[in-house]
């Protein structure tokens, strides 16, 4: 229970209230410029007197002055986001159709393929720039050696400038320590913008929520803002960057991070009426898990005897599986898991001389590509493009991993 307040802490609560309502009237929140993701451009106006440093719009640049968000960025899918899957697919397609990917992968207007030979020279150079950046290299890059060692501005993918330069002017969330919006004067790169645009989970939409006429049986083939719309955490105003940016790190950590997927879920492994349960329930997942068609989550249950043999098996999946089928996308399936949402996985009807019960969780982040891949190996590629899809294809299948693996030992008799 709250005390009630003294008369001295009324009137002073009420000015502080009336006081912050004058300075919210001072600075109104610009948001972000209309049509931000619009054919974005970021290039520096030659009119700018700045630095070198300050017009140069790689990642490598930005670290020299904001190190803590460039060491963990680098680690993310975003900054790996001009793949070798992506490339490899390029290659016998125009430069258009490309383009028509780099609008998620890589959209700047200065990444983008101007004509089919920069596409060309662009795939074969990533081959050179295989591994992406130097995992154990610091901020300490020498953005003075300017074309050898570091990475053109397209390959560095969704890259700090996609999400935070317009024709050279920064715009970023409200600084922490104020929380002032608007035009804010700072030492660097002629102040920058700041909006609470950037901590809605419409910021992170345009590349990650297809529109409507997309649907495939009701549903686009990207539809995870609905997604979280339709969820309590947005009632609760936990936002994608409360999840994927925890305290403003550039984490971005999704599927391919086991650690990521198990905070998301919490299991629950019993026994009941001669049959095993394990339940699994989506308890922190702002969307339905998987939220994309591209990954499999297959669940193992295994009944075992005294000595260890499988009595008995079972396997179920969760998947939103799409396929195309003559004139279009087609879904085949969708059981894929809730936000708050609990899923039993029974083994029903235990032999009798089963002593224990294995569950296994395991997950394919890359499942849809991987299939991909395959079928794009069996055709007849160019060089540059099998040497990028035969190291997707690697890739994916190192992505691997088992999430869950617990063994209940049966007590009641059967
Ligand atoms: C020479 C140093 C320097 C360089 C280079 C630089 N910045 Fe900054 N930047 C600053 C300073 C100083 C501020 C204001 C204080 C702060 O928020 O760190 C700032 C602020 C920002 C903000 C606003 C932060 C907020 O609180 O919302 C963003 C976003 C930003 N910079 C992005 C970039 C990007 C992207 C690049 C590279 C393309 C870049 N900066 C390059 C020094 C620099
Ligand atoms: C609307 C945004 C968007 C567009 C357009 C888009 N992608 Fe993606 N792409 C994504 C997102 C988000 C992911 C990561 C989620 C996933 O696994 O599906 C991804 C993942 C991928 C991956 C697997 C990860 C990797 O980089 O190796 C490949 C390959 C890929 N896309 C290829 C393409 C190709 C080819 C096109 C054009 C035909 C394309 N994408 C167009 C958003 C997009
Ligand atoms: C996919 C979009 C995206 C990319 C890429 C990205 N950022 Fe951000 N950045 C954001 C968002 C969104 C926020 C605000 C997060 C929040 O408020 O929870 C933010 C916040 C910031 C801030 C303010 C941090 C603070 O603690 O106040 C800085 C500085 C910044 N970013 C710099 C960078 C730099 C440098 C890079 C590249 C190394 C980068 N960003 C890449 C979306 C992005
Ligand atoms: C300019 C387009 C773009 C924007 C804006 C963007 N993303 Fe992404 N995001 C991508 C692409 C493309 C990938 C896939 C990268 C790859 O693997 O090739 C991706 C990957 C991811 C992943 C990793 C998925 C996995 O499979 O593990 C997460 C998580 C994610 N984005 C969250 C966010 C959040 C949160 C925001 C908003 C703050 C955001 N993204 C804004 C394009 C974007
Ligand atoms: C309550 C926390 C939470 C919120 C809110 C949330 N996510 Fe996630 N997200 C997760 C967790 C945990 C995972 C890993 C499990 C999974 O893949 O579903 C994940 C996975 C992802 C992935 C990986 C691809 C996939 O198929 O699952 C992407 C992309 C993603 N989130 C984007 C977003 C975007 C965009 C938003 C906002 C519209 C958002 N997330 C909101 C927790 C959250």
């Amino acid at each position: 229970m709250k005390k009630p307040l003294s008369l001295k802490q009324s009137v002073l609560a009420a000015i502080s209230i009336i006081g912050g309502l004058i300075l919210m009237a001072a600075a109104i929140d610009p948001g972000l410029p209309l049509g931000y993701w619009d054919n974005p451009s970021a290039k520096v106006p030659s009119s700018h007197n700045w630095s070198e440093l300050e017009k140069d719009l790689r990642p490598e640049a930005c670290a020299q002055c904001h190190a803590a968000q460039f060491n963990v960025w680098k680690k993310s899918l975003h900054a790996h986001a001009y793949s070798p899957g992506l490339v490899g697919q390029f290659p016998g397609q125009g430069h258009t159709y490309a383009n028509d990917c780099l609008v998620c992968h890589a959209p700047l207007k200065e990444q983008l393929y101007t004509d089919p030979t920069d596409m060309d020279d662009s795939i074969l150079l990533r081959l050179k720039h295989a591994e992406g950046f130097d995992a154990d290299a610091d901020a300490d890059y020498d953005v003075s050696d300017r074309d050898t060692k570091l990475l053109p501005l397209r390959h560095t993918g969704v890259s700090c400038a996609v999400c935070h330069v317009r024709n050279g002017d920064r715009f970023g969330p409200p600084p922490k320590t104020t929380g002032a919006v608007g035009k804010q004067d700072t030492p660097a790169h002629g102040g920058f913008t700041a909006t609470k645009d950037f901590e809605q989970s419409q910021f992170c939409a345009s590349c990650h929520q297809f529109p409507d006429y997309m649907a495939i049986n009701g549903k686009p083939l990207e539809n995870t803002l609905i997604e979280w719309k339709n969820s309590s955490f947005s009632d609760k105003g936990v936002t994608c960057q409360v999840c994927h940016m925890p305290d403003r790190a550039h984490e971005f950590r999704g599927i391919h991070d086991p650690k990521m997927v198990k905070k998301g879920l919490s299991f629950s492994l019993t026994e009941q009426n001669h049959s095993a349960n394990l339940s699994i329930t989506s308890t922190w997942i702002g969307h339905a898990f998987p939220t994309y068609v591209t990954p499999k989550v297959i669940v193992e249950a295994e009944a075992l005897n005294a000595v260890g043999s499988i009595m008995q098996h079972q396997q179920w999946e969760i998947i939103r599986e799409v396929a195309y089928q003559g004139d279009g996308w087609k879904e085949l399936r969708d059981t894929r898991i809730m936000p708050g949402e609990t899923r039993q996985f029974l083994l029903k009807a235990l032999p009798t001389d089963a002593r224990s019960v294995r569950y296994t969780v395991r997950v394919i982040p890359d499942n849809f590509y991987k299939g991909l891949y395959e079928s794009l190996l069996s055709d007849e590629l160019t060089a540059v493009a099998g040497a990028h899809i035969r190291k997707a294809n690697q890739q994916a299948a190192n992505n691997d991993y088992l999430l869950y693996e617990k063994v209940i030992t049966l007590i009641q008799a059967h």
